[in-house]
């Protein structure tokens, strides 16, 4: 239960337990304890355009001000829950756009982006010299004009660095960003039989070259898969601070306002940064643990997929599912249709 009588709450941690009690139940919550936190930093040195994740040119004279509100909402939170972060992921946007002014340099620029092949891998140099033992590199395929080479090239460039985890996306083509406009103009064309080649050849190289396929998108070398990603993808609460980051406790969810300046006031001014609220059903929770749990190399435990026989034995039987100590588990076939299984479940 949250002590109000143990705590000065400010107005606005006032406000943060209110909508979270509010939203929550009309009874009182225990002071759930926060193994992961998210922090969103909605700053990138240019807009790339295919990319709809919530962001915005940095703009210096702001960033100083964002980052306050980061840390009275942190400090805010604390009042509420108790905080003992086992993860901290810093996503965005682009977080090292705060403190500082794919490998084919055709298809960087196609993708709107600032640095070079030569620049990306001088980069994962230095972070390897400078004593890193943990490095991601973010790859994508099925883009305009790219070719199975080119990414048979890519793949192999990258592991040649060894890095030691590395994600793989399909383009998508998402509403609201420059591409998706070009692309229902027919200037861009995606191809989904290609983008299937592509992913298999992923598979084929990262596998070979020793990396586990953890998650439909993710690849690491053995120890090195992401603890706090796996942390969302098996349904353990997590909670959001910055601007349109998510928060799940319990069965609450919530987002805070998306727009950064908006955040910041509402924080700064004492007011919650909350923008909406969800109340999520066992039924709910249950669905996106399956959806998620089943793009992972773990799969989904069998007792979660009984009342689906019929379709996990149709699965099965076309070679897309297989049974794996005790859990159902995408096959290599699957792996290229997982959002397509994944919807039988939900
Ligand atoms: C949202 S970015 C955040 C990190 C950083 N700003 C960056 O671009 O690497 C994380 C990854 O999502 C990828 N991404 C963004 N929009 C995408 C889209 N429409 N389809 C596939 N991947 C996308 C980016 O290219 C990047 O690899
Ligand atoms: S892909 Fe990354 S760098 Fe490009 S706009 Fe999106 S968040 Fe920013």
């Amino acid at each position: 239960m949250i002590n109000r009588a143990n705590h000065n709450f400010s107005p606005r941690v006032a406000a943060v337990s209110a909508a979270f009690l509010n939203a929550a139940s009309d009874k009182p919550y225990a002071r759930a304890a926060i193994r992961h936190l998210y922090v969103h930093i909605p700053f990138c040195a240019r807009i790339c355009p295919y990319c709809a994740f919530y962001k915005d040119l940095l703009d210096r004279s702001q960033a100083r001000r964002f980052c306050e509100a980061l840390l009275r909402d942190l400090h805010d939170q604390h009042g509420v829950f108790t905080i003992s972060p086992k993860t901290i992921y810093f996503g965005g946007g682009t977080p090292t756009a705060l403190n500082t002014s794919s490998w084919d340099d055709d298809l960087l620029k196609i993708l709107g982006r600032e640095h070079t092949a030569a620049q990306a891998e001088q980069s994962f140099h230095i972070l390897r010299d400078a004593g890193f033992l943990n490095i991601n590199l973010d790859l994508m395929f099925g883009l305009p004009g790219q070719t199975i080479e080119q990414w048979q090239k890519t793949l192999e460039k990258t592991t040649s660095l060894c890095p030691d985890h590395i994600s793989a996306y399909c383009l998508t083509y998402e509403e609201d960003t420059e591409f998706f406009v070009r692309q229902a103009r027919g200037e861009l064309k995606a191809d989904p039989d290609t983008g299937s080649d592509f992913f298999e050849l992923a598979m084929w190289i990262l596998e070979g070259a020793g990396y586990e396929h953890y998650e439909i998108s993710n690849y690491a070398r053995p120890g090195f898969s992401s603890v706090h990603n796996r942390a969302y993808w098996s349904g353990e609460d997590y909670l959001g601070i910055g601007s349109s980051a998510f928060s799940t406790v319990g069965t609450r969810r919530w987002q805070n306002l998306a727009d950064y300046r908006a955040y910041a006031d509402r924080i700064l001014s004492g007011q919650s940064p909350v923008g909406s609220t969800e109340n999520l059903t066992n039924e709910m929770k249950r669905g996106e643990k399956i959806a998620l749990s089943l793009r992972t190399r773990d799969g989904v435990p069998a007792a979660e997929l009984k009342r689906f026989m019929r379709e996990t034995n149709e699965f099965i039987a076309l070679g897309l599912l297989r049974q794996s100590n005790g859990n159902f588990v995408l096959t290599q076939k699957g792996k290229s249709l997982a959002d397509s299984v994944a919807e039988a479940f939900v």
